[in-house]
């Protein structure tokens, strides 16, 4: 007899995952102690069952490294099997509508994974699939992302309730929309530290009021650096242009964003226990093609984050970067079981 509190199906059988504004705090835990089990387990060389035989569809219509090889190797280690459409392999958008295309897949598929552009489009893929669609990210937002980022915080802080967590840089995006979300949900105080036409929309930060409220959580907006970062338990940042914008506003974000790179100077004013996170790739040298391009257009040597940041003990990307299959791994074990507690 396996017990009841192995499940929620509720909140989770059949479920898409779309953005964290559609589960309560108590349910991002949940998913957050169920990605922390699923990482043990695999460090123990045991494999949960539940899921052994699914298939996944994986739909990137932006390019993706982490994102990609977490759902791959999260579904392989579930006994799924998954298969890969590039934007270039597939008819969607193109020749087939998302309504059409998703029920085409869902006849195939056990759950479909999308990154793209609107969240309109991911939206619609789950109204029409009849099965569980993972958002692996928008324009608006990058909700698998976040569970890795809390899951990191947990795993330096013991806790999540009452973290300063600031944002520095182009907070409007779907990295700076979720950490605001996940931390309104959650108790962790939000800081956007920006310049004012780089903060979140004003309907996303009432959205956001009404959890905070419900959680404790405080949310503040500066354009003052070391006002933004004083105290801060955890300062994150993001590239300052993101997938599918035009090259041409590199002049534009360079100028505006420059003044909040993240340096040592800003570490220092930091709270003494403070990390560093990066949802990743981040142009922390000239080790990359766009890299020598700015280097040659504008003479940076780093954009974001200083290589001396990024490479400093305090800095746990690269943890992040690990937890993201974990969190994935239990998005797609809780959706597809209901289950949030493994049994083997
Ligand atoms: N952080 C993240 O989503 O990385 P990828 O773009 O490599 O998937
Ligand atoms: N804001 C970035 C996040 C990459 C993971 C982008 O959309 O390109």
């Amino acid at each position: 007899m396996i017990p009841n509190n192995v499940f929620n199906k509720e909140a989770f059988l059949g479920k898409s995952f779309l953005t964290l504004k559609d589960f309560s705090p108590e349910d991002i835990i949940s998913l957050i102690d169920l990605a922390e089990d699923l990482r043990r387990r695999k460090k123990a060389g045991q494999r949960p069952t539940g899921c052994e035989g699914k298939n996944i569809a994986l739909i990137f219509e932006k390019t993706s490294t982490r994102t990609r090889c977490s759902f791959e190797v999260a579904a392989a280690d579930l006994g799924m099997h998954s298969t890969y459409l590039d934007p270039s392999a597939s008819q969607m958008g193109k020749k087939e509508s998302i309504k059409d295309t998703a029920r085409v897949l869902g006849r195939m598929f056990d759950g479909i994974e999308y990154r793209g552009y609107g969240q309109e489009i991911v939206c619609e893929l789950a109204k029409y699939a009849g099965v569980p669609v993972w958002n692996g990210l928008t324009n608006e937002y990058h909700p698998t992302q976040m569970l890795a980022d809390v899951l990191t915080i947990r795993d330096n802080f013991g806790r999540i309730k009452g973290i300063n967590l600031t944002y520095m840089g182009d907070a409007r995006y779907n990295t700076g929309n979720s950490l605001m979300i996940v931390c309104s949900k959650l108790g962790m105080n939000f800081t956007c530290c920006a310049p004012k036409k780089y903060w979140p929309n004003p309907a996303l930060i009432t959205e956001c009021e009404v959890f905070a409220k419900a959680s404790g959580a405080k949310l503040k907006f500066t354009e003052d650096v070391m006002d933004g970062t004083a105290e801060a338990n955890v300062v994150y940042t993001d590239v300052w242009v993101s997938m599918g914008e035009p090259d041409e506003v590199w002049a534009e974000r360079i100028r505006d964003l420059e003044k909040y790179r993240v340096t040592i100077d800003v570490m220092k004013n930091a709270s003494f226990d403070s990390i560093f996170l990066h949802c990743l790739p981040a142009f922390h040298d000239v080790e990359t093609g766009i890299g020598r391009q700015i280097k040659a257009k504008f003479g940076l040597n780093e954009m974001e984050v200083t290589d001396q940041v990024f490479e400093a003990p305090f800095s746990k990307v690269f943890d992040e970067a690990e937890n993201r299959m974990h969190t994935i791994k239990a998005v797609m074990y809780a959706t597809l079981t209901g289950r949030v507690r493994v049994t083997v």
